[in-house]
C-alpha cells in the first residue's frame, strides 16, 4: 500500500485538464483601483447572474423577487396563497404552501441526474477508497433509513439529536429526517457528552444518531463510548449507532441499534411527507451572548428554498461542477452548503470526514486536484493555518479547476485573502466573502461572481432582496467610513431567516429584536460601511461581534457557557471569559479566574480549567490562557464588563471607565495580560 498515495496523486493529476474552463482568469483587477477585482468577459458569459440591474428589481419588491426564485429553483406539491405575513417580530413565508426538503434534494432529480455523483466522501485515512454516492444511491439509502426511523416509532416533528460526523450516514439521516417530517438537531463532534445532553434535554428529544468512532489527525475518535451515560440520563429511547471504526463500543439491548441493521430491515420506499414551507425543519442550537446555547429553529421550505436560490447565485453551480466545502455538519454552514443547498440544486459535491492537515498539510490541495473542485468554500482559520506550512504545499498541486473561492466564519485578513487569492486561486478566481449567521440560514452578505467587486476585507452588498443597514447607537444609518451595528430591516427578511428560539419565544424577541425595535433583526455583529456601491447597494466591511460571543476558528461559542464551567472548580469564585486573539484561530479563549482567598495560582488550577471546559463544553472551547486576577471590573449593578477585559488582551483603547465600580483592578489585569494599549 505504500505506493498508494503516490498513485492516487498521478491518476488525480490533470483530472480537470479536459475541461474547457480549466486554467481561465476569471477576474481581472481594476485597472484604476489597485486591490479591487472584477469578473471577467469569461466569467460574465459564464456566471447565472450577471447584471446589477438585479440588485434594483429586488430592491424594488423583495418579497416578489424570492418568491420568483423559490418557484423556478424549488419544487412545490402545491405552491402558496400568500407571499408574505408579517406580525413583528414574527413572519411566515409561501403561506399554505406543499413541499418536502428531500423531495427537492433528492426525488426530483432521479429524472436527468439518477447516475450523477451526489456525495464523494473523502475517508481521512488515505489507503481507505474513497466512497461516491450517486443520486440514486443516497435516494435508496434515504428511503430506507426513512422506514427504519418509523420502525422504530419516530414521528413527524419530532426532534432527532445527532452527534456525527462528515460520513455519507450523516448526510442520509438528515434527509431521512427531512423525509419523514422529523427535526434534526446536529451536534459538533467537538462538543462533549454533556453538550449533546443540554441539547437533548432542550430539545426534548428521545433518539440519538451517533457513530462508533471516526478518523480525526490518524486517530479513531470514538463517540458512542463516551454517550452511554448521557442516553440513560436523559431516558433516550432509541441510540443508532452507525459503524465505521469497528471499535465494538457497549451497546444496550433494547435502546442502541445499529444503522446497518435497521436499513437492512426497512422497506425500500417512503413517500416523502407534505409540509407547509413554514413547518419546522430543524433545529440548530448556536450560542449567544448569555444564557445556555439555544435552539434556532429553521423552516423547512423556506429556508430549503433560500439555501437552493442562495447556492446557486453566490456558488455560481453549473451542471459539471465539483463543489467542495470544508465546514462540518455540525455548523450551519454544513447543513445550508454542504448538504441541503448542492443537494437540491443537483450538484456534485465533496464531503472530507478527516483534519486539513493530514497527514500533510495539502491534503485539501490534494482533494482538489483529485476530484477537479471547481468551487472551494472554506473558512480564514483553515487558510491562516495551511498557508503557515508552507508555500510548497499548494505549489505540489495543479489546482487549476477551480473557478470559486469562499471565505466564511470570521472576518479574513487582507494577507489572508490575497495568499488564498494568488496560490490557491492562481489569481485567477473571484472570492466569495460571505457574511451570515445561524440565525439567517443562508447567506446574507456577499458579493456575486458574476457581478464583482472582489475586494480584500470587504464582504460585499448584500444579496439582492435582503433589507439590510449599519446603524449608530441611536438607531440612524452610519455614513459611508463610519462603524455602528449590522442589522436586517424587516419586512425584508430572506426566507431562511430563523422561524424562532425553541421554546422561547421571549429569548427570540429579547436577543433580536429588542435593541432596534421589533422590526429589525439585530445582528450582534459591527460593520463599516464603504463608499463603494454595486447595483445602488453599499459595501461593507465586517468587523466581528460586538457582544460576547467568541468565534474560535470560526466556531462560534459563547462566554457564558465556557464560564459556567470554569465556575464549577470549588477554588474560583467567579471567572470571566474573551476572546484574546490568535494568529491562526482568530480568537481562542482566555478566563480570568479569581481564586479562593489563602488559594495560590498554580499549573495544576490551569490543568484543571482546561479539563472542565473539555467537560462541559467541549475541546473545540479550550482555553488558551488562565489569569488569575484579585477582582473583576463590573458595572454599580455588579454585572461584569468584559469590554475592559477585551481590550485589555487586545492591547485596545479601554473607553469610557466611568461605568465601572471598581475601575482600579484595571491595572492588576492589565500587567497581568502585557497591556500596553
Ligand atoms: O460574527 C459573524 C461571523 O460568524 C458569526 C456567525 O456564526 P455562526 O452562527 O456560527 O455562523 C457561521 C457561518 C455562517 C457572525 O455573527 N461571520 C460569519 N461570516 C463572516 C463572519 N464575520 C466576518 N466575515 C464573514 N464572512
Amino acid at each position: 500500500m505504500e505506493n498508494w498515495d503516490e498513485t492516487r496523486i498521478k491518476m488525480g493529476k490533470n483530472a480537470a485538464r479536459h475541461s474547457e474552463d480549466y486554467g481561465k482568469q476569471w477576474v481581472k483587477e481594476d485597472p484604476e483601483q489597485e486591490g479591487i477585482y472584477w469578473p471577467t468577459e469569461e466569467m460574465k458569459k459564464k456566471a447565472h447572474i450577471n447584471n446589477p440591474e438585479i440588485y434594483n428589481e429586488a430592491r424594488e419588491n423583495p418579497h416578489k423577487f424570492w418568491a420568483e426564485q423559490a418557484k423556478k429553483e424549488y419544487s412545490w406539491f402545491e405552491e402558496w396563497d400568500e407571499t408574505f405575513e408579517w406580525e413583528p417580530p414574527f413572519f411566515n413565508w409561501f403561506l399554505g404552501s406543499k413541499t418536502n426538503l428531500a423531495y427537492n434534494c433528492l426525488d426530483r432529480h432521479l429524472e436527468d441526474k439518477r447516475n450523477k455523483a451526489a456525495i464523494i466522501w473523502e475517508p481521512e485515512p488515505l489507503e481507505e477508497e474513497k466512497r461516491i454516492l450517486t443520486y440514486q444511491e443516497l435516494y435508496n439509502m434515504t428511503n430506507k433509513f426513512a422506514n427504519a426511523l418509523k420502525d422504530l416509532g419516530i414521528e413527524e416533528n419530532e426532534p432527532v439529536t445527532f452527534w456525527m460526523p462528515m460520513v455519507p450516514e450523516t448526510a442520509v439521516a438528515a434527509l431521512a429526517c427531512q423525509r419523514i417530517g422529523a427535526w434534526h438537531s446536529i451536534v459538533f463532534t467537538a462538543f462533549s457528552p454533556n453538550a449533546v445532553k443540554q441539547r437533548m434535554e432542550d430539545a426534548g428529544s428521545k433518539t440519538l444518531i451517533t457513530i462508533d468512532g471516526f478518523y480525526r489527525r490518524g486517530k479513531v475518535i470514538e463517540l458512542k463510548s463516551q454517550i452511554g451515560e448521557v442516553l440513560d440520563e436523559v431516558d433516550a429511547e432509541n441510540c443508532i449507532v452507525v459503524n465505521r471504526a469497528n471499535t465494538e463500543p457497549p451497546m444496550k439491548e433494547g435502546r442502541d441499534v445499529y444503522f446497518d441493521e435497521v436499513v437492512e430491515e426497512a422497506d425500500n420506499y417512503c413517500k416523502p411527507v407534505e409540509k407547509e414551507a413554514e413547518d419546522t425543519g430543524f433545529l440548530l442550537y448556536t450560542s449567544g451572548t448569555t444564557g445556555k446555547p439555544k435552539g434556532i429553529k429553521h423552516s423547512c421550505g423556506a429556508y430549503g428554498a433560500q439555501a437552493a436560490i442562495t447556492m446557486k447565485w453566490i456558488f455560481d453551480l453549473h451542471e459539471n461542477d465539483v463543489f467542495f466545502t470544508s465546514a462540518d455538519i455540525g455548523w450551519i454552514t454544513g447543513h445550508s452548503y454542504a448538504l441541503y443547498g448542492p443537494l437540491s440544486l443537483g450538484a456534485t459535491e465533496i464531503w472530507y470526514e478527516g483534519s486539513p492537515d493530514y497527514p500533510d498539510p495539502d491534503r485539501l490541495w490534494k482533494i482538489i486536484e483529485e476530484n477537479g473542485v471547481t468551487q472551494f468554500y472554506t473558512a480564514p482559520t483553515a487558510i491562516r493555518a495551511l498557508r503557515q506550512k508552507g508555500d510548497e504545499w499548494v505549489e505540489k498541486h495543479d489546482l487549476g479547476s477551480l473557478r470559486l473561492l469562499g471565505s466564511v466564519g470570521e472576518p479574513i485578513d487582507h494577507d489572508t485573502w490575497m495568499w488564498f487569492f494568488e496560490k490557491v486561486g492562481g489569481g485567477r478566481c473571484p472570492i466569495v466573502d460571505t457574511y451570515w449567521q445561524t440565525e439567517t440560514g443562508g447567506i446574507l452578505l456577499t458579493s456575486l461572481p458574476g457581478i464583482g467587486p472582489f475586494v480584500p476585507g470587504v464582504a460585499g452588498p448584500a444579496m439582492p432582496g435582503i433589507g439590510y443597514d449599519i446603524l449608530d447607537a441611536t438607531g440612524e444609518p452610519v455614513e459611508p467610513g463610519e462603524s455602528g451595528e449590522i442589522v436586517i430591516k424587516g419586512p425584508n427578511f430572506g426566507p431562511g431567516m430563523l422561524r424562532g428560539v425553541y421554546k422561547n419565544p421571549d429569548r427570540y424577541e429579547n436577543t433580536y429584536f429588542s435593541e432596534y425595535g421589533d422590526e429589525t433583526y439585530f445582528s450582534g455583529d459591527g460593520g463599516v460601511k464603504r463608499e463603494m456601491e454595486i447595483g445602488g447597494q453599499q459595501l461593507l466591511e465586517i468587523t466581528g461581534r460586538i457582544d460576547d460571543v467568541l468565534e474560535v476558528a470560526g466556531h462560534r461559542l459563547g462566554s457564558a457557557e465556557i464560564e459556567d464551567a470554569v465556575d464549577r472548580i470549588d477554588e474560583i469564585v467567579e471567572a470571566a471569559v474573551v476572546g484574546e486573539p490568535h494568529e491562526v484561530k482568530g480568537e481562542v479563549p482566555a478566563v480570568f479566574a479569581i481564586l479562593q482567598d489563602g488559594v495560590e495560582p498554580s499549573e495544576e488550577l490551569e490543568k484543571q480549567i482546561v479539563k472542565v471546559v473539555r467537560e462541559e463544553v467541549g475541546p473545540v472551547a479550550t482555553p488558551h490562557v488562565a489569569y488569575f486576577v484579585s477582582d473583576l471590573p463590573k458595572t454599580e449593578s455588579g454585572k461584569i464588563i468584559r469590554r475592559f477585559l477585551k481590550g485589555l488582551v487586545r492591547n485596545t483603547e479601554l473607553g469610557d471607565m466611568t461605568t465601572a465600580s471598581n475601575p482600579e483592578c484595571l491595572v492588576e489585569i492589565a500587567e497581568k495580560t502585557e497591556y500596553d494599549g
